[in-house]
């Protein structure tokens, strides 16, 4: 469709099916992580269409500078996240601030770059990847919930903002999905409790009424549908995609 796209934590996992189908159709894509080979990796995977720049998301005036360095956006996916869970009372003050930092900070300042040239074009989709856990309270995940919260509210008010314009904002909120981020809190529940991986797995894909974990590509096509022309009309909405466990 020769758009100019921009998805944070395109390197792997959610984002980086995110970005293999954004190249698929025909758009130009623009990953960010830190990982330079995935990265690499992932730009030799559709030659042409991707390119891949290392940033830390969690360095607010490389966020800036380099989100300044594009002009004319027209698709940003605040995708990049990460994830950790304690009990509150064991939550530290550096979970807490890194988990902000990437979850919400990041995509706030990605948001708050391109949202000017997208008005002045009157054309522009803003989708971020936030979680279940952005719609409702998740034990043990204090810190994840709440800046996944913050993911929501900024899409929230982003699209207040933009009412009446050419340019949307909105949300996906999967539950688990089949990825890294997945498997370390698998790790974690298997260190911290002595279960089994497998009994950590079905654990965590027990919490939806999906009963199992999500593939990357069903999050990732949420994310290109509401890129998309047919999707003009959706605006401030949080898509949840947990087999109908959360009801709006
Ligand atoms: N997996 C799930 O069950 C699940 C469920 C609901 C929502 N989500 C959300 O979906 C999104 C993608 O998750 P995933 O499962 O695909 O996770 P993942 O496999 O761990 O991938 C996370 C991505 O974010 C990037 N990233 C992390 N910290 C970064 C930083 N400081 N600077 C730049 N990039 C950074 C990573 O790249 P580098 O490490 O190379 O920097 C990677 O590309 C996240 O926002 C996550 O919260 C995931």
């Amino acid at each position: 469709m020769g758009r100019y796209v921009v998805v944070t934590g395109g390197s792997r996992g959610i984002g980086r099916e995110i970005v293999a189908r954004f190249a698929a159709l025909g758009d130009d894509v623009i990953a960010i992580a830190r990982d330079a080979a995935a990265l690499r990796e992932v730009a030799a995977e559709h030659p042409g269409s991707v390119r891949g720049i290392e940033c830390d998301l969690a360095e607010p005036d490389r966020v800036v500078a380099l989100m300044r360095g594009f002009d004319e956006v027209d698709v940003l996916v605040n995708n990049a996240g990460v994830a950790d869970s304690a009990p509150l009372h064991r939550t530290s003050l550096e979970c807490w601030q890194r988990l902000l930092a990437i979850n919400a900070t990041a995509a706030f300042l990605c948001t708050r770059e391109v949202i000017v040239g997208m008005r002045e074009r009157d054309r522009g989709r803003i989708i971020t990847v936030a979680s279940t856990a952005g719609r409702v309270g998740a034990a043990y995940a204090s810190a994840y919930a709440a800046s996944k919260h913050a993911a929501v509210g900024l899409m929230r008010s982003a699209a207040a903002e933009l009412r009446g314009t050419g340019v949307t904002a909105n949300a996906v909120c999967p539950a688990y999905a089949d990825t890294e981020m997945t498997a370390a809190s698998i790790e974690r529940i298997a260190q911290r409790t002595g279960r089994s991986r497998d009994d950590g797995a079905v654990a965590l894909a027990s919490t939806s009424p999906l009963g199992r974990l999500l593939a990357p590509g069903e999050v990732a096509a949420a994310v290109t549908w509401l890129a998309s022309p047919e999707a003009s009309s959706i605006n401030g909405q949080t898509l949840i995609l947990d087999g109908g466990g959360i009801q709006t």
